[in-house]
This record gives structure tokens, C-alpha cells and sequence, in this order.
């Protein structure tokens, strides 16, 4: 299977170390090293089958009008934001699947979510199966609308974590550890806890309350976090922010 990889950041370089053994690819970014320049370097009789959009979403309607010729390849783009319905017009009919990944594809950790548009068929959920089970879980969304609400979620939400470990770290240093032990302990106890979540069959209500004794430490410092559905309430808002911000930019692409 022939892949062409438009855009080699973060998101595809972390898919292409995924994939490189498993299928052939090529990749077009101007300003990365060994990449090809431009759509205008590949050979002229290449014919992908999967072409990975993976650019910035302000660049698309620059960049993938000039692909639109590659009518037989399956698009695959994991862009936020841009709707099905806004790569018709910069693409036409093509078979097009928006995927949402997060950046764990890095470790084979991602919980990805992908809809695909009207002009694809079920041999399409195979390749993006193939493709997308390589770097995580993955799951179907039938209703395109809930795309921007899995972004909030998965597509942003390390960076939720990355925060947690952060704030963790600052506290532990008020109460007198020092720095290098703080950001150890706290960052292990995230990978800890995110392992218990990945081993154990038990819900994350359940690990929680398996820890916390009536009156203990662990108690106090939750009767903070929850008093009121504190964080809750904080988290409900930060990802309906983010689901917002999607909304907001994807009518502006
Ligand atoms: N990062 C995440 O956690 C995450 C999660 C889910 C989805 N996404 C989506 O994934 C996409 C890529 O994100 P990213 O974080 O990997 O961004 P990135 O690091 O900026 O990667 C985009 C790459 O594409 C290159 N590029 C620019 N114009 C190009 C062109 N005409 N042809 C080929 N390549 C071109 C960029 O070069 P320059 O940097 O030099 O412009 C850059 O190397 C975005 O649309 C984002 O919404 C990201």
C-alpha cells in the first residue's frame, strides 16, 4: 500500500515511525530533511492509495486543492477543526476520513476516533483500522457533530494531564521537596496511576475510592478537589472550551 504523508511535524513523524515498517511511504514536507519539497517532486506516475493530511489547519485550503487529483487515493486527515463538508470544496468527492489521534500515538497510546465521509465504503473502516490500531484504540463516530466534543477529549486532553503533573509538581515544592524530586515523584505518580487505568479492570471510581480511607489524607485533600464539584465543574468548563474554539475556528478555514 502506497501512502503519500503531507506534512511532517509532530503528529506525522509520530505516525510515519508507526507505519515506516509496515507500508510504503512518502512524504512531502518543504521544510523537513529528506522529504520531498512539493507535490510537484513526486513521479509522475505515482498513484497513492491513502494520502495523510497532517498539516496545520489554517494551511489546508492553500495546500489541498492541488491534491484533489489524486481521485482514487482514500484522504486522511487529522486536522482539527475542518469540517467534511469544507474538504468537499477544497477536494471534491473524494473518499475523505477525518481522524482525531492525540499525541500517544508517539507510544502506541492514542484514543483515536475517525468518521468518514458519504463517499467512502466499508473496505475504508478496514484501511483506517489497519492504519489507526498501530497507534492506540480506535473508535467510529457515525454522527460528525460529536467530532469537535472527542477533540476537547482526546485530541487536547494530554495537555490536560501535562498540567495536572505541572500543578502537582508546584505544590509538592511549596510543601518543601525540591524541584528535581518533585518532578520525578509527580510525573511517576501520573504513569503510575495512568498504568492502574490500563491493567486493572476497575473503573476510575472504583481506584479512587480504593485508596481513599474515611478520614485519611488522601480524603482531605479529594474533599478539596470535589467540594462543591470543584474540579468538575472546572474540567466541564475547560472542555467546553475547547469544543467551542473548534466550532469557532472550523467556520473560519
Ligand atoms: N499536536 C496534536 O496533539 C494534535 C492532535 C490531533 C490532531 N492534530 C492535528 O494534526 C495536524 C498537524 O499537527 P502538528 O502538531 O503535527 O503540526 P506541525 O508540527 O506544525 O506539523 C505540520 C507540518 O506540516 C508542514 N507543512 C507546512 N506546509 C506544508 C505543505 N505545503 N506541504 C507539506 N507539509 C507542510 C509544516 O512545516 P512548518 O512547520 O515549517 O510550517 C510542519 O512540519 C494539525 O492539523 C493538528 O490540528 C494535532
Amino acid at each position: 500500500m502506497q501512502i503519500l504523508v503531507v506534512g511532517l511535524g509532530a503528529m506525522g513523524s509520530a505516525l510515519v515511525n508507526k507505519w515506516k515498517t509496515s507500508y510504503k511511504l512518502t512524504i512531502i514536507d518543504p521544510f523537513q530533511e529528506n522529504c520531498l519539497e512539493s507535490i510537484d517532486a513526486l513521479p509522475i506516475n505515482y498513484t497513492p492509495d491513502i494520502i495523510l493530511i497532517a498539516i496545520k489547519p489554517q494551511s489546508l485550503a492553500e495546500v489541498l486543492p492541488e491534491y484533489a487529483k489524486f481521485r482514487n487515493a482514500l484522504f486522511i486527515s487529522i486536522a482539527a477543526g475542518a469540517t467534511c463538508k469544507r474538504y468537499q470544496e477544497l477536494l471534491g468527492d473524494v473518499r475523505l476520513s477525518r481522524v482525531m489521534p492525540n499525541l500517544a500515538v508517539q507510544v502506541g497510546e492514542s484514543a483515536s476516533a475517525y468518521v468518514l465521509n458519504e463517499n467512502c465504503t466499508e473496505s475504508d473502516d478496514t484501511l483506517i483500522d489497519q492504519l489507526f490500531l498501530k497507534v492506540g484504540i480506535l473508535k467510529k463516530l457515525e454522527n460528525e457533530k460529536l467530532f469537535d466534543a472527542v477533540t476537547a477529549l482526546s485530541g487536547s486532553g494530554p495537555a490536560y494531564v501535562y498540567y495536572l503533573c505541572e500543578c502537582m509538581e508546584a505544590s509538592a515544592k511549596e510543601l518543601g521537596l525540591d524541584a528535581e524530586f518533585a518532578e520525578k515523584f509527580a510525573r511517576q505518580t501520573i504513569i503510575g496511576a495512568a498504568a492502574t487505568l490500563k491493567e486493572l479492570p476497575d473503573s476510575a471510581v472504583q481506584m479512587r475510592a480504593n485508596v481513599t480511607s474515611k478520614g485519611g489524607a488522601t480524603q482531605a485533600a479529594l474533599n478539596i478537589l470535589m467540594v462543591g464539584s470543584a474540579m468538575q465543574t472546572l474540567l466541564s468548563k475547560a472542555l467546553t472550551a475547547a469544543r467551542n474554539r473548534c466550532q469557532y475556528l472550523a467556520r473560519k478555514l
